[in-house]
C-alpha cells in the first residue's frame, strides 16, 4: 500500500531560496511540490497542517560516534537511540565513522560498525579512519569507494597510542584518496604536543577536568590544521577539517582558500555557544560531562567560529554526538586524561544553531538550510537526494515551528546519556514534525521511530570538487623541456 504525507501551507526553505508551497510525499519520495497540492494527494494521506512554519530539508549530522568504544569504554547511545534522539530534533540523517584498531582490517571494522548500524532508525553513512598503513589498507580503501560507496577517510591528527596517525599514514591515504574521488578529513590537534602537555599539567598538580582545555590549547589545534592542509595543498587533494574549533584554525582555513585551495572546514553547536568556563565548575561531574576535543574555548573564538560561517568560509555544522554518562566520565577522577572524550547534541543542534543564528540575524533562513543540510549533502555527495526539497527527492523533512519554544534537559531529551550540555538553554524555533524517508516519526513531541527504518546510504565517489581539482591539476602540470 502506498504511504503519503502531505505538508500543506509552509514555507519551503532551500539553501537558494524559500517560497510558500505545499510539499506532497509519497513511498518515501518527495512527490510534487507545488501551490495546493491537496487534489494530487493520493487516499488516506497523512496532513500536516504547516501554517506560520518552515518546511526544510531533514538535518544532516556529518559527524556523529554511536556505540563507539573509546578510550576504554562504549558511548551509551546505540545506532537507535542515537538517530531516534536526531529524528525528534529535525536531524533525518547521520554520517558516522568506523573506527579501526590500528593493524585491524579495514573491511572487518567496517562490516562491525554496519552490523551495529542495523538498529539504526534513520538514514547513516560512514566515514572510515586510517589509523595506520600497510598495502592492505591502500587496497581496502579501494574496496570501500569503489563497492561500498565510502567517499570520505578520517584521520585522526591526535589521540597518541590510540587511532592517532603520523604523517607518512596522512600523506599515503591523501594520495590514495584523491586517486579515488574521496574527501580527507581531519581531526586537527597535534597529538605528540597535546601528550607532552596533558604530563606537565598533571606534574603541576592539576589533575581535574580544569586539565583539559590547558592540555590542548588553540594552537596545537591551529598547528595541525595548517600541516593538514598544507599537505593537502601539495597533494592536490581537497579537504576537510572536522570540529573546527578556534580562530587559529578558522584562520588556516580561510587563508588557504584565499589562495584558491578547496579547504572546507565543520562547526559543532557545542563550540558555538559553550565557553570553556564549564571546566572550572565545582562539581567534577559537571566538568567532566564536557571534556571532549577540541575542548570548548574562551568566549572570542566562538565569534569567530560564527563569522566563519556567515562569511561562508566554513560550511556544515555537526555535533560529534558522543556520549558518556557519570559513571563512565568517572573513570577520569585524579586524571583529566583519562576523562572519556565526547559529549552528546545531535537532537539539539538544529534548535540551538537556528536560535542563536537564525533568531540573531546571523543567518537568514536558506543559509541555515545551508550549514545544517545542503552543505552537507553536496560535500558528502549525497545531493540533490538529501539536503533538497524538490520532486524525486528522498522524502526527509522537517516542519520547523519558528514560534515554538522549549527549554532543553537530559530531563526530556532523547538521548540516553545522563547529562546535556545545552541544559537549561530555552530556544526558540523548534521541529514540530520530522518526516524520514516519507514517514512521520516526530509529531508534535509523539516520537514513532522504529530500529532498523534507517537505511544505508551509498555515496558515489568524485563529487563535483574531485572533477574541478583533477582538471586544475591537469592545466597546471609541468612539462619537461624538449631539447
Ligand atoms: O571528544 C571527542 N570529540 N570524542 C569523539 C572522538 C573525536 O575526536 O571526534
Ligand atoms: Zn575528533
Ligand atoms: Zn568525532
Ligand atoms: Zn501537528
Amino acid at each position: 500500500m502506498s504511504q503519503s504525507v502531505l505538508i500543506r501551507g509552509g514555507t519551503v526553505v532551500n539553501a537558494d531560496c524559500e517560497r510558500r508551497a505545499d510539499v506532497l510525499c509519497v513511498d518515501g519520495l518527495i512527490a510534487a511540490v507545488g501551490e495546493n497540492l491537496t487534489a494530487q494527494a493520493p487516499a488516506g494521506c497523512q496532513v500536516v497542517e504547516a501554517g506560520g512554519q518552515y518546511v526544510l530539508p531533514g538535518g544532516i549530522d556529518p559527524h556523529t560516534h554511536m556505540n563507539f568504544p573509546f578510550m576504554g569504554t562504549r558511548t551509551v547511545d546505540d545506532f537507535y537511540s542515537g538517530t531516534s534522539a536526531a529524528l525528534a530534533g529535525g536531524t533525518t540523517s547521520i554520517i558516522d565513522f568506523v573506527i579501526p584498531d590500528p593493524q585491524q582490517p579495514l573491511m572487518d571494522a567496517y562490516q562491525t560498525w554496519r552490523g551495529w548500524a542495523e538498529s539504526a532508525a534513520a538514514d547513516y553513512g560512514f566515514h572510515v579512519a586510517i589509523t595506520w598503513w600497510d598495502e592492505s589498507v591502500h587496497r581496502d580503501m579501494g574496496t570501500l569507494v569503489q563497492q561500498e560507496g565510502v567517499n570520505s577517510f578520517k584521520h585522526f591528527m591526535a589521540y597518541k597510542n590510540a587511532i592517532m596517525c603520523d604523517d607518512e599514514t596522512l600523506v599515503n591515504s591523501f594520495r590514495r584518496a584523491l586517486e579515488l574521488g574521496a574527501m580527507p578529513t581531519v581531526h586537527a590537534e597535534n597529538g605528540e604536543l597535546v601528550y607532552l602537555l596533558q604530563q606537565e599539567v598533571l606534574k603541576m598538580g592539576i589533575t581535574g577536568p580544569e586539565g583539559h582545555p590547558l592540555s590542548r590549547p588553540p594552537m596545537v589545534e591551529g598547528e595541525a590544521a595548517n600541516r593538514a592542509i598544507a599537505i593537502a595543498d601539495v597533494l592536490g587533494v581537497p579537504i576537510y577539517i572536522v570540529h573546527v574549533s578556534c580562530q587559529e584554525s578558522a584562520d588556516a582555513i580561510a587563508r588557504a582558500r584565499a589562495r584558491g585551495q578547496r579547504v572546507y572546514g565543520e562547526v559543532l553547536a557545542g563550540h558555538l555557544v559553550i565557553d570553556d568556563s564549564v571546566y572550572r565548575h565545582p562539581d567534577f561531574n559537571v566538568a567532566a560531562a564536557h571534556v571532549m576535543s577540541p575542548p570548548f574555548r574562551a568566549k572570542p573564538h566562538q565569534d569567530a567560529l560564527w563569522r566563519g560561517l556567515q562569511s561562508g568560509q566554513l560550511h556544515t555544522t555537526a555535533t560529534d554526538h558522543c556520549t558518556f554518562c557519570a559513571a563512565q566520565k568517572a573513570a577520569g577522577q585524579g586524571n583529566f586524561a583519562k576523562i572519556p572524550n565526547g559529549c552528546g547534541g545531535v537532537e539539539e543542534r538544529m534548535a540551538v544553531i537556528w536560535d542563536a543564528g537564525v533568531n540573531t540575524g546571523r543567518l537568514t533562513p536558506s543559509e541555515f538550510v545551508a550549514i545544517t543540510s545542503a552543505n552537507t549533502a553536496k560535500l558528502f555527495n549525497l545531493y540533490p537526494r538529501k539536503g533538497l526539497i524538490a520532486v524525486g527527492a528522498d522524502a526527509d523533512l522537517v516542519v520547523w515551528d519558528p514560534a515554538g519554544s522549549k527549554t532543553l534537559s537530559a530531563k526530556t531529551h532523547h538521548s540516553k546519556n545522563d547529562f546535556n550540555v545545552f541544559e537549561g538553554r530555552t530556544v526558540k524555533g523548534i521541529a514540530s514534525h520530522t518526516v524520514s524517508r516519507g514517514q512521520l516519526v516526530w509529531v508534535d513531541g509523539d516520537l514513532r521511530t522504529v530500529p532498523g527504518a534507517g537505511r544505508y546510504i551509498k555515496r558515489p565517489a568524485f563529487g563535483p570538487q574531485f572533477s574541478a581539482s583533477a582538471l586544475r591539476a591537469q592545466v597546471q602540470a609541468p612539462t619537461p623541456v624538449e631539447r
